[in-house]
C-alpha cells in the first residue's frame, strides 16, 4: 500500500485518486474548491461519471479515500504527489499553468521525505522539468529527494472508470527511471501494457493521441461532406476503412465533430506549441477548421430547409459534448444553439444529464423535461448528442407534435428510411 495525494479534483483527480484507492492505496483528494470538497465528504459528486459515485463512497468507508482542502493534510507523508488540475486555454491557445504552479509549490513548501511528483495534468512539452525547477528554487537549499514523472492520462468521460481499470496502456515518463518504476508499480494490479520513456516523450504521447483522434474525427467528418456531394454514405464508408486492421472502426463516427474539455483545448495547445518553436502545423490547422465548419454546416442546412431561421423554433436533443456526461464545454450543440440564435432562431432544448450545467451558460433557451417537449411547435428537430434515450423514440408523436416534420441527425442515429416513411424531411451527416 502506498500512501498518495492526488491535487486536482477535477476529472481527472477524483477518477485516478478514486481508482488508486480502490487499488488498496491510501490516497487523500485534495482542492482548492472549498464547495466541491464539502460536496465530496458528504458523498455528492461534482461530475456526472457512472459508477463514480458507488467507487467514492466505498473506499470513503473503507477508510482508504480522503477529501480536503488542506495542502498540508494531504501532502503529510506521501509517497506520491500526483498533479491533476486543470491547464485551461490561455489567450492564444497556450495552456495556462497557474494551479499547476500552485501544486508545485505546495508540494516544495510542505513535503519533506523522498516523494515522487507525478504529473497527470495535460502540460505542454517541457513542463516536468519546469515543475522540477520550481520545486528546487522554492527549497532555496533545504534538502528534498524528489523525481518528477509524467503520466498523461487517457480517460474517456463517460468510461473514466472503466478506461482507469482496463486501460490500453499507462505511459510512463522521467528522468529517474526508478521514479517511474515505482509509479509503474501502482498500476501492477492492472496487468497492462506499461510504456516508460523520458520526460518530454511522454508529455508528448499525450498530445499526439488527442490529436490523432481528433484528425480521425475531421478526416470522417471531411469525407462525410465529400459523400453528401457524391451521393454515398459515409457510415458504411466507415465500416469498410475500420475492417483494415491499420486504420481500425474507432474514432471515425461523422457528426458534428468533437467538443469536450480535451481535444479543443490539446489541439490548440499542440499547434500553439509548433508554432512557438518555428513549425508549421498545416495538418492541426486543417483538423480544427474543418471541425468549426462542421457546425456551421448545419446551420446552413437548416437554413436551406427553413428558408430563413428567424422565428423558427428549433428543438435540439442533447447538449452534453458526448453521451453519458453532464460536461459541456466547447459541446457542439452549445455553438449550434448561438448560431441559430444570431440568425433569430428560438431554442428549445433538452439534455438527459446537462440540463443543471446548461441553466448555468445557455440564454434564452426554453429547457424542457424531455425529447417530446422538444419537438412541440419546432420548426425542425436537431440531434446533437447520440444518448441512448434518444435511440427509440416514438416517432410518429414527435411528428405530430412538430410544426414542421424536419429532422436534422447530427450523429447519424437514426433509421433514415424509417423516418422518411413517417413523413420526415431526414437529414443525416454524410448519408445521401
Ligand atoms: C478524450 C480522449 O478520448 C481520451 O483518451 C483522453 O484521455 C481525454 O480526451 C483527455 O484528454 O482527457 P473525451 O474528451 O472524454 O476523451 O471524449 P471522447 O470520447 O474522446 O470524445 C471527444 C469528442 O469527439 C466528443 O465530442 C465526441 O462526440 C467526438 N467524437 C468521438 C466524434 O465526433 N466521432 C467519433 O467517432 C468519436
Amino acid at each position: 500500500m502506498s500512501k498518495l495525494c492526488v491535487i486536482g479534483t477535477g476529472y481527472v483527480g477524483l477518477v485516478t485518486g478514486t481508482c488508486f484507492a480502490d487499488l488498496g492505496n491510501q490516497v487523500t483528494c485534495m482542492d482548492i474548491d472549498e464547495n466541491r470538497i464539502s460536496l465530496l465528504n458528504q458523498g455528492v459528486m461534482p461530475i456526472y461519471e457512472p459508477g463514480l459515485e458507488q467507487l467514492v463512497v466505498q473506499n470513503v468507508k473503507a477508510g482508504r479515500l480522503f477529501f480536503t482542502t488542506d495542502y498540508a493534510a494531504a501532502l503529510k507523508d506521501v509517497d506520491f504527489a500526483f498533479i491533476a488540475v486543470g491547464t485551461p486555454s490561455g489567450d492564444e491557445g497556450e495552456a495556462d499553468l497557474q494551479y499547476v504552479r500552485q501544486a508545485a509549490e505546495a508540494i516544495a513548501d510542505l513535503v519533506n521525505k523522498p516523494v515522487v511528483v507525478v504529473n497527470k495534468s495535460t502540460v505542454p512539452v517541457g513542463t516536468g522539468d519546469w515543475v522540477a525547477d520550481i520545486i528546487r528554487k522554492r527549497r532555496n537549499g533545504r534538502p528534498l529527494e524528489f523525481s518528477v514523472a509524467s503520466n498523461p492520462e487517457f480517460l474517456r468521460e463517460g468510461s473514466a472508470i472503466n478506461d482507469f481499470m482496463m486501460p490500453d496502456r499507462v505511459v510512463l515518463g522521467s528522468e529517474d527511471r526508478k521514479a517511474a518504476e515505482a509509479v509503474a508499480e501502482l498500476y501492477a494490479a492492472l496487468r497492462c501494457q506499461i510504456l516508460i520513456t523520458d520526460l518530454r516523450t511522454a508529455e508528448m504521447i499525450k498530445y499526439a493521441s488527442n490529436a490523432f483522434l481528433a484528425t480521425k474525427i475531421s478526416f470522417i467528418n471531411e469525407i462525410a461532406n465529400i459523400c453528401e456531394e457524391l451521393g454515398a454514405d459515409v457510415r458504411q464508408v466507415a465500416a469498410g476503412m475500420g475492417l483494415d486492421k491499420r486504420i481500425g472502426p474507432a474514432f471515425l463516427d461523422a457528426g458534428l465533430g468533437w467538443g469536450g474539455s480535451c481535444f479543443p483545448k490539446d489541439v490548440k495547445a499542440l499547434a500553439h506549441m509548433a508554432v512557438l518553436h518555428g513549425s508549421q502545423p498545416q495538418l492541426l490547422q486543417a483538423v480544427m477548421d474543418i471541425n468549426r465548419m462542421q457546425r456551421r454546416r448545419l446551420v446552413m442546412k437548416l437554413r436551406k430547409a427553413l428558408g430563413n431561421l428567424d422565428e423558427k423554433t428549433i428543438g435540439i436533443l442533447g447538449i452534453s459534448f458526448k453521451p453519458n456526461t453532464d460536461d459541456l464545454r466547447d459541446a457542439p450543440a452549445i455553438e449550434v444553439i448561438h448560431l441559430l440564435q444570431l440568425e433569430g432562431a428560438k431554442i428549445q432544448a433538452y439534455d438527459p444529464q446537462g440540463m443543471e450545467n446548461a441553466a448555468k451558460i445557455l440564454k434564452n433557451v426554453k429547457l424542457c423535461q424531455n425529447p417530446y417537449q422538444v419537438a412541440e411547435g419546432a420548426d425542425a428537430l436537431v440531434l446533437a448528442t447520440e444518448w441512448n434515450e434518444f435511440k427509440q423514440l416514438d416517432f410518429a408523436r414527435i411528428r405530430d407534435l412538430m410544426a414542421r416534420p424536419i429532422i436534422m441527425d447530427g450523429r447519424n442515429l437514426w433509421d433514415p428510411q424509417h423516418l422518411r416513411e413517417l413523413g420526415f424531411h431526414y437529414t443525416g451527416v454524410g448519408r445521401p
